[in-house]
């Protein structure tokens, strides 16, 4: 529904279709016994299960393959989760690696509870149909989009506040959104990075590994990505910064640079600075003028302005969109601070650095990165036959939603004010 032809929803009636297409295919002449069987609850409305729950099971047996909308609890293996969740490892590429596979599962107990993702193996897989399994899961993984219902995944993350804080302030901040040894492989692999570069800063980042790969496309920040610059919106820049002790070198600005005023009333730019160290006032955070966004203009020279400093637990991100005023502030901690610039453009905009579509990377990735580097919009495609009308149509058809869930998270119809944590799918 929400989908170009070549992905799924998780769950859907096409996702479900796939997955016996290509296990009839992978499996005609193999002698594989084996059960998996999920029971996912708060699926999203548009899905139209009943009681909102996705069940099924999928099963192999001597070249026989079923696939029911049933829950078996004897399967071989057997999941229970929260959709949302459930989510989060479906598009985790990567299952043949169990460290992979098992960091992906802490941290989302870490993040939505203990109980949102529960997976259990109740007989051990032969090596030959654990292959399959694992390839399934990746197959699937890299066709699994999003849930572009942003109301319903916002209020299963923990981040409607979040969203509305973001348009009344300018900017909003989610704390933990990557574990503290997430952020400590970041801090070290960006430091790495640097070293080899003869300035403090870096662009390009996305092109530095995995764990980059992941931070850009952190499913909660992309909830704000999405909530301020609408969906399609692209990578402009991912970029690194050092810094040790002294005046910030950033003065006070909105990042329209290139904008006229009076701004847009709708956002096209918004960045998100990842602490890779606790930030505190000595740490020399970044600091924002809440509600300058609604000036539509940047600030003058000497103009008065009251700043807050936002301090924030390593691995959180404060994210500020906009054009919403604010300044690096003075560092008098000893050491250096190390962050990471995700900045994103609404879809309409060029970017900063140019997009490489490494078929690796996507290859290694759900959907949403390509949608970052626009893959999945008309711009800059073109063939024999003219414009790409399916994307267009489809960008078109998912803003659209997109649009209506913000309205609705907005005018409060949907959920009630939660907070980031792990209450968010306790119940
Ligand atoms: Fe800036």
């Amino acid at each position: 529904m929400h989908t170009l032809e070549h992905q799924f929803e998780l769950g859907s009636d096409a996702w479900l279709a796939e997955t016996r297409r290509v296990l009839v295919s992978w499996t005609a002449d193999m002698d594989v016994d084996f059960s998996t069987s999920a029971r996912l609850t708060n699926t999203p409305p548009h899905l139209e299960l009943p009681n909102d729950r996705a069940d099924w099971r999928i099963s192999c047996h001597g070249g026989g393959v079923d696939v029911t909308r049933t829950f078996d609890r004897e399967a071989d293996v057997v999941v229970e989760a929260d959709y949302q969740a459930a989510l989060m490892v479906a598009q985790t590429i990567g299952a043949g690696s169990p460290s992979k596979m098992t960091a992906i599962e802490r941290a989302v107990a870490e993040w939505l509870g203990e109980s949102a993702y529960r997976r259990s193996e109740r007989r051990a897989l032969t090596s030959e149909a654990r292959a399959i399994s694992d390839r399934l899961h990746d197959h699937l993984g890299r066709r699994t989009v999003e849930n572009p219902d942003l109301a319903h995944r916002a209020e299963r993350q923990g981040l409607l506040n979040h969203v509305r804080e973001m348009e009344r302030d300018g900017y909003t901040v989610i704390e933990n959104a990557i574990t503290a040894d997430e952020a400590d492989l970041l801090r070290e692999e960006t430091l790495r990075a640097l070293s080899t570069h003869e300035h403090p800063t870096m662009q390009w980042m996305l092109y530095h590994g995995e764990v980059f790969e992941r931070v850009v496309m952190n499913p909660f920040f992309m909830t704000l990505v999405d909530a301020s610059l609408g969906r399609g919106a692209v990578i402009a820049s991912i970029s690194a910064i050092q810094r040790g002790p002294g005046k910030g070198f950033i003065p006070l600005h909105s990042d329209y640079v290139h904008i006229p005023e009076p701004y847009p009333e709708f956002s096209v730019t918004g960045v998100g600075v990842w602490a890779l160290e606790d930030w505190t006032l000595s740490a020399g955070p970044t600091w924002l003028v809440p509600g300058s966004h609604l000036k539509r203009r940047g600030p003058r020279p000497g103009e008065a302005m009251d700043g807050i400093p936002i301090e924030m637990p390593k691995g959180s991100v404060v994210y500020f969109q906009h054009g919403v005023w604010h300044w690096q502030g003075d560092r008098t901690d000893p050491g250096e601070r190390v962050t990471l610039h995700s900045h994103f453009n609404r879809g309409i905009l060029r970017s900063l650095e140019p997009k490489r579509v490494d078929v690796q990377m996507v290859n290694r990735n759900p959907p949403r990165l390509g949608e970052a580097l626009g893959e999945d919009d008309w711009f800059d495609k073109i063939d024999a036959n003219g414009r790409d009308y399916v994307r267009f149509g489809h960008m078109l058809a998912l803003n659209r939603f997109n649009d209506e869930q913000k309205a609705r998270i907005l005018d409060g119809s949907r959920g009630s004010s939660r907070s980031h944590s792990s209450a968010a799918v306790a119940d």
